[in-house]
């Protein structure tokens, strides 16, 4: 008889465990939104949406910020306002969501793709420095799940090679490096609303930056292209921007009850991150006592780390096992459906990465090649999406510290008996889901 639940055995969880959900909300949020729907007040620049917008900047340890439509149009934005276009080369990380690089070829720059460290899944600085080329402008850098890139290192790098810095931060809002937040140090930073994140609105998304200039253009390439109107006045900036600050683009805003859900996640996110940061300490400790088990590194600097996924990775050559097997596996402990999964898909081998897909992208022989994802080589992103890394989303770490113990008691187990998983494939194992006790 096996012990593990995906084959037949008794799960440590039963099916009736209530695990916590994403995302969630108050009864003031619903009266917010239920307020805007009364008035006539449901877009272009509204009083909640600024009010947002200054409160989320001032948090984060900003200057300036503004609401965009989605995470995806806040980097389209970030490489516009820095007037990065047609043929620049862009370096972005070969594991993210897609949309980081997609969003480069957009402009029609070259993302230029660069492996990660195997211990944080954040871009290996010794590989960005080794890709800097005379057409190099920017470094896109995403601080990926829960972990931070050496922000100090990467700063002296863009510094010493006149490159703008570009901080991905869809994955740590309430994340703070040396007690400052993150998205306050590169030129320009990008964020995520969307329904999975840690601060939502179902979609959105945010950009801050460093100078005045700068906020003028990402005004403008938010909003059709209209000048800062100083109307209403925000961030202290009186006097309406002139004309030439302004850029032509098109609506990239969002509405007022996008932002009253985000004002009422902001009163929660402090609190939220600390907890998932409680627990995520919990959980390592105790899954970095199973042999087989690695931890991710957490980086001396970081005062407040947040969590967009949680993540591990296995030693599948010493347990013979691979990390979709060990997901499955573990799933079928916990009766949480697909909750771990490996991280993401290497973006010089991702079904949603193809650059080439859209005519407005033939830009002649030497562009398409230079935005081939193949060209690139990503055998660390490979590896922790092929075969060890095992990732889930944050909502497993809003659950109470006891469920901690039995989440690392799931990995345990597996582990303790991952001779009943070898040769098992993850189609095979299909078979058993739903036959668990
Ligand atoms: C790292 C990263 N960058 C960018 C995005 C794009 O954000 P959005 O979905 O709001 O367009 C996401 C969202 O999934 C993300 O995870």
């Amino acid at each position: 008889m096996s012990q593990l639940a995906i084959l037949g055995g008794k799960p440590l969880a039963g099916k009736n465990k209530k695990w916590a959900k994403w995302p969630v909300s108050e009864e003031s949020d619903a009266q917010l939104v239920a307020k805007i729907t009364r008035s006539n007040r449901w877009s272009f620049d509204g009083p909640v949406e600024w009010e947002f917008a200054q409160k989320f900047t001032a948090y984060q340890g900003a200057k300036f910020g503004a609401c965009c439509a989605n995470g995806t149009v806040g980097i389209q934005m970030a490489l516009e306002a820095l007037g990065i276009g047609a043929y620049d080369e862009v370096i972005v990380p070969g594991m993210t969501w897609q949309a980081t690089a997609a969003a480069c070829v957009d402009v029609n720059a070259i993302p230029v793709l660069c492996d990660v460290e195997p211990d944080t899944y954040n871009l290996d600085l010794d590989r960005v420095e080794a890709a800097i080329t005379p057409k190099t402008r920017a470094i896109i850098v995403v601080h990926l799940y829960g972990c931070v890139t050496d922000i100090d290192r990467l700063l002296r790098i863009c510094k010493k090679n006149n490159l703008f810095l570009i901080e991905d931060c869809a994955h740590q809002h309430g994340t703070f490096w040396k007690g400052r937040g993150v998205g306050s140090f590169g030129d320009v930073s990008s964020w995520s609303f969307q329904e999975s994140k840690v601060l939502s609105s179902g979609e959105g998304g945010f950009n801050m930056c460093k100078t005045k200039e700068l906020f003028y253009k990402l005004y403008s390439l938010r909003n059709c292209g209209r000048p800062y109107p100083a109307d209403p006045v925000v961030f202290g900036l009186k006097k309406a921007a002139p004309m030439d600050t302004a850029l032509q683009s098109g609506n990239y805003r969002l509405t007022e009850w996008q932002a009253a859900l985000l004002l009422g996640g902001l009163t929660r996110l402090d609190k939220q991150v600390k907890g998932r940061d409680a627990n995520a300490i919990y959980l390592n400790s105790l899954l970095a006592q199973i042999p087989g088990v690695k931890v991710m590194r957490r980086r001396s600097q970081v005062t407040q780390q947040s969590y967009f996924n949680f993540a591990f990775s296995i030693d599948a050559d010493d347990l013979g096992v691979d990390n979709r097997q060990f997901c499955q596996a573990l799933n079928a402990e916990l009766a949480m459906p697909d909750e771990f999964e490996p991280p993401y898909e290497p973006l010089n081998g991702c079904g949603l990465y193809k650059p080439l897909s859209k005519t407005r992208h033939h830009l002649g022989a030497a562009y398409k090649k230079a935005i081939d994802p193949k060209r690139f080589s990503l055998p660390v992103c490979e590896d922790a999406n092929k075969r060890t890394g095992v990732s889930a989303h944050h909502q497993i770490l809003m659950n109470s510290k006891a469920d901690m113990e039995i989440f690392a008691a799931a990995v345990k187990k597996i582990i303790d008996n991952v001779g009943e998983l070898r040769g098992v494939t993850p189609g095979e194992m299909k078979k058993y889901q739903g036959l668990a006790r």
